[in-house]
């Protein structure tokens, strides 16, 4: 099989996991139901959830206790999709292929549909502690999730964001909002993994560590491809950044350089990742593959 068939395959196999945890469609409030499962069943690569996974296995975790896990952190990206694109933000009218949660269902309807998959997602997590009972990687590994996803994490960064809007962004600041819009739940995908395989100490730092540059190469990507990508593919708006008067990596650094550092950034993760013990092929081959992601 080659890389890209075996990649198809685990994100297909990923897919299947988070679908066993969506709501059903039933109830008073069924509306608010329909619009969470829409954009979670859009579609996206469910990064996160598989490089949780494979976090996972790579440290010797087996069974099902990351499941309730993935299924969470593909839950809380897509809340931070859904708000994102509100008019109030990115004000973006397509998503994974899709018309956008408020463009279908109402922007009243799609801030709760956010919430709703936020909160979700901390019920679905919780589920671990029933699998697990006693057992302190699963409090461990919650404590995780909600930090990496708070005012500390992925809300931290957009709210800079939005506030940086139209305004001259010095690099400093930019990494820092990188870091926490888009790196916070990478890392959070990686070292929960990590952290339910039973790492400790310095393993799940080191996982960190590849996660947080992974992420800042992945969030540079993304820069470049609301650049030279196309909607078809990438399935969401290009020239988004330029419609908002945003400062980005592009911005700042120019295509050449950025397309530069998402390569060299990737390749100092996989390199962090080679210290580390256990079978971790497929997990290099996919950071080596999102250099050249085209969605
Ligand atoms: C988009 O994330 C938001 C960013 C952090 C850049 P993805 O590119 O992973 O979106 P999906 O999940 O594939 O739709
Ligand atoms: C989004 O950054 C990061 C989060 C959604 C947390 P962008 O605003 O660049 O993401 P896209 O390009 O809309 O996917
Ligand atoms: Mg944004
Ligand atoms: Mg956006
Ligand atoms: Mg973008």
């Amino acid at each position: 099989m080659t890389f890209e068939q075996e990649l198809e395959k685990r994100t297909q196999e990923v897919q299947e996991t988070i679908y066993g945890y969506l709501p059903k469609e039933t109830g008073c409030q069924k509306t608010i139901l329909e619009a969470m499962n829409y954009s979670m069943t859009a579609g996206g690569k469910r990064l996160r959830p598989l490089l949780m996974r494979e976090t996972y296995r790579m440290l010797g975790g087996e069974g099902t206790l990351v499941e309730p896990f993935m299924a969470a952190i593909e839950m809380i990206h897509t809340h931070s999709l859904i708000h994102d694109d509100l008019p109030a933000m990115d004000n973006d009218e397509y998503r994974r292929g899709r018309k956008t949660t408020h463009v279908v269902y109402g922007e009243a309807m799609a801030i709760l549909a956010g919430d709703g998959l936020l909160n979700l997602a901390y019920e679905t997590a919780s589920r671990g502690f029933a699998m697990a009972p006693g057992d302190t990687r699963v409090g461990s590994a919650l404590a995780t999730l909600a930090a990496k996803t708070g005012v500390y994490g992925m809300m931290g960064g957009q709210a800079v964001d939005v506030e940086s809007v139209g305004e001259p962004l010095d690099r400093e600041r930019l990494h820092f909002i990188y870091r926490l819009k888009t790196g916070a739940l990478i890392e959070a995908s990686m070292m929960i993994g990590a952290i339910l395989a039973g790492a400790v100490g310095e393993d799940i730092l080191r996982i960190g560590q590849v996660a947080a540059d992974v992420g800042l190469a992945f969030q540079i990507q993304d820069d470049i491809l609301d650049v030279t990508g196309t909607q078809q593919i990438l399935g969401k708006p290009i020239n988004s950044d330029e419609k908002n008067h945003k400062t980005t990596y592009v911005t700042i650094e120019g295509l050449e350089k950025a397309r530069a550092d998402v390569e060299q950034i990737s390749r100092r993760a996989i390199h962090t990742l080679d210290g580390m013990t256990g079978e971790k092929e497929f997990l290099r081959e996919l950071i080596l593959s999102l250099i050249s992601r085209k969605k």
